[in-house]
């Protein structure tokens, strides 16, 4: 496996790849890899020739007062995990390689990046987008691969590519889950041992959201009420930022289960202690 620092060398080694008729998958992270990361890489080996994935903890998607300065890092255990998962090149550049001295271009997915996480984290969808971007016109992906458990970003990258005509195939890959259910996540690492146990609360209520539809409840906001009602009891949950029913294509607003709401998406981000943990649940009707 080959760490490249530089885009020029990224850029010529694809070149490379491609003048073969050899496919790119591509799995975009920010590090402190986990069996989340892993999956995609793998999934990314099975339908893909060549694979790349980037390292790089992105300042333009981190608000003020945000974690990307103790953003966990830990490049030896990252090198040695992805190539065992199947990587063939790290693009691990540093933010003068990306960002130069003298950026000025944003991305911006109107509306999408307002919502949701958006709402508390302005500034941070045109971040990732920008980033994303970039990426791409360097490693030039055939297939890229996005964890679910960021849904919402993943929705904006689809949109993006859609968009601005983008030739990757966007691939969006299920959340990998510890076993009392708490979504894989390299912020899970600033969790103390009792918010560990805590943080089982999140898939706790999408799961109890899921087992009330199911039952036949139509009405998602006596749902939500219900679900933030019990958030708001438990001490260990410092915030809620959001508890939602949407559409799992447009993130729009859902409030009631109707015939044509085939899948809902449940969405939760919420704070236990320092930490913002999201998660989210597409629930078949
Ligand atoms: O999901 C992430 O880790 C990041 O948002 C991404 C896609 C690597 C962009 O920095």
């Amino acid at each position: 496996m080959e760490i490249l620092k530089k885009i020029t060398e990224c850029k010529s080694i694809v070149d490379d790849i491609k003048k073969r008729g050899l496919t790119i998958g591509f799995v975009p992270t920010m590090g402190f890899l986990h069996e989340g990361h892993l999956s995609l890489i793998r999934k990314a080996k099975k339908e893909c020739d060549r694979i790349f994935i980037s390292i790089f903890v992105n300042p333009l998607q981190f608000g003020p007062g945000e974690d990307f300065k103790n953003y966990p890092r830990d490049m030896k255990r990252d090198i040695s995990m992805a190539g065992n998962a199947g990587a063939d090149y790290i693009f691990y550049p540093a933010a003068k390689e990306m960002y130069g001295q003298d950026f000025k271009t944003a991305v911006e997915v109107k509306e999408l990046g307002d919502i949701m996480c958006g709402e508390y984290r302005p500034g941070h969808f045109s971040g990732v987008a920008t980033v994303v971007l970039k990426f791409f016109n360097i490693v030039k992906p055939d297939r890229a691969y996005f964890g679910q458990k960021d849904y919402q970003q993943l929705v904006i990258i689809k949109r993006m590519v859609c968009d601005m005509n983008l030739d990757v195939k966007i691939t969006g890959c299920p959340t990998v889950r510890e076993k009392d259910g708490l979504a894989l996540s390299s912020r899970n690492k600033y969790l103390s041992a009792g918010e560990r146990k805590s943080a089982a609360v999140l898939f706790g209520c999408l799961t109890e959201a899921k087992d009330m539809i199911k039952k036949g409840e139509k009405d998602l906001e006596k749902i939500r009420k219900t679900i933030m009602t019990k958030l708001k009891k438990n001490r260990s949950v410092r915030k809620v930022d959001y508890f939602d029913f949407r559409d799992p294509g447009t993130l729009e607003h859902i409030k009631r289960v109707n015939k044509e709401n085939r899948n809902i998406l449940a969405a939760i981000a919420v704070r236990i202690g320092k930490t913002r943990l999201i998660d989210n649940m597409i629930i078949k009707v």
